[in-house]
């Protein structure tokens, strides 16, 4: 499958993944262990238990099934520390991502067909349309729906980034049908799914103007594993493009050309292909956008407060030239706390700093910064937006807290 070498957690589940993508292909399976012998099955890609030396399996277990978790309290305090052991006997692994087939194969599934692909202007999409692209040209239309949960300025971005180019783009502007929908939902996997389906039928309706039969989306590795659509593991949140898709489609097929890999690998393969730096190495951003980044209901206010608190974070950080952070962002929280503006009492909004580090959103730090710049931070969203009287910093690592808060 891979090479060995010294390596970090995240490396367990994608053992996992490698193991099940080779099956797949009918690959024989051996692993390399630490001492630098073979063994033939370190642990069992199907239904990630681990045959190998205990404290080993445990670990890749973990990474795999935290639902498993409970089995084993005695080891339950090493959670943490757990990864790193597991990542000194199970390292860099090397995904056979073969952009030339993958290619091959969009073609012969689209024939002369024509496709629609869901494109959000982010890393995963974006990669998605220039390899589809390269399998059938014109006939791809990059369907961009600005559902009026994007951050701040990226509608107009998008629509630049992709307009004037070979590629078919148009933007849908739905703020109004997704507002409507999402009117006073607050439970999170509610407007995750509310979300996703009218995504689908957005998509519909643009295919079938055009007359097309395939959708094509940037899923990726780690959407399936949270929407819990992979045997082993619990659904931690549905991601738009799988946990959250209806039960009826009216396409013939969605193809997803990234679904094996991870967010750092599809960068790899946007790399290769060419594509703009500022497109590759953006923060990841969620389908479900700002929806997902605020605690309570989607209305006019809640969404401003988190779009301009995260545009003052951004703007902040980028001032202070801080480097490797995954994402970062507002969060907009229901509770409201007591302030004093002049000498008035104020019972107003709480935002939530969530900035963190990260290799592949499977797990994440929370980034350590100087306390000057969340002072600015602070200073610049209880200024700069009336509402808010409070910001709080989520200094919580991944597990337990998700990247997203909702
Ligand atoms: P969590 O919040 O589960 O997020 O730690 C892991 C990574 O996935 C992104 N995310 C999503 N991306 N559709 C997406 O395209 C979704 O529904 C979705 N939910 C979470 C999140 O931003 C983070 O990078």
């Amino acid at each position: 499958i891979g090479p060995m070498g010294s390596g970090k957690t995240e490396y367990a589940a994608r053992l996992w993944r490698d193991a099940a993508v080779a099956r797949k292909k009918g690959s024989a399976i051996s692993y390399l262990t630490s001492g630098g012998g073979t063994q033939k099955e370190l642990f069992e890609p199907e239904s990630g238990i681990g045959t190998a030396d205990r404290r080993n399996t445990f670990f890749v277990r973990n990474a795999l099934d935290r639902s498993r978790f409970r089995d084993y309290p005695e080891d339950a305090l090493a959670y943490r520390g757990g990864y790193e052991r597991c990542g000194r006997c199970i390292a860099t692994i090397s995904n056979s991502f073969d952009l030339e087939e993958t290619i091959k194969n969009i073609k012969s599934k689209i024939g002369d067909g024509n496709a629609v692909i869901a494109l959000s202007g982010g890393i995963d999409s974006s990669v998605a349309a220039a390899i589809t692209e390269k399998a059938i040209g014109n006939r791809l239309y990059a369907v961009f729906v600005d559902h009026g949960l994007l951050r701040k300025g990226e509608a107009e971005l998008v629509s630049k980034a992709f307009s004037g180019h070979d590629i078919n783009f148009k933007k849908i502007d739905a703020k109004d049908r997704f507002f409507k929908k999402l009117n006073s939902i607050t439970d999170p996997e509610k407007k995750r799914m509310i979300i996703g389906e009218e995504f689908i039928r957005i998509f519909e309706e643009e295919a079938k103007k055009i007359g097309a039969d395939f959708l094509v989306q940037g899923t990726i590795y780690p959407d399936v594993i949270e929407s819990g659509r992979s045997h082993h593991a619990d659904t931690i949140k549905s991601h738009h493009n799988v946990g959250g898709l209806p039960e009826s489609i009216s396409f013939k097929e969605i193809i997803e050309p990234l679904r094996d890999l991870y967010k750092d690998e599809v960068r790899e393969v946007g790399r290769k292909l060419g594509l703009p730096k500022k497109i590759i190495d953006q923060y990841p951003f969620p389908g479900p956008g700002l929806a997902v980044r605020i605690t309570g209901p989607v209305t006019e206010e809640n969404i401003k407060i988190c779009r301009d608190a995260s545009a003052i974070v951004e703007d902040e950080l980028e001032k202070a030239s801080i480097e490797n952070i995954w994402q970062a962002f507002a969060v907009t929280l229901e509770d409201r706390v007591v302030g004093v503006v002049g000498d008035q009492r104020k019972f107003g909004r709480i935002v939530g700093l969530r900035i963190v580090e990260s290799q592949d959103a499977m797990t994440a730090n929370f980034k350590k910064l100087p306390w000057d710049l969340l002072e600015n931070i602070s200073t610049r969203i209880t200024n700069e937006i009336p509402e808010v009287v409070s910001v709080a910093y989520f200094i919580s690592h991944k597990p337990p807290q998700t990247i997203e808060p909702c």
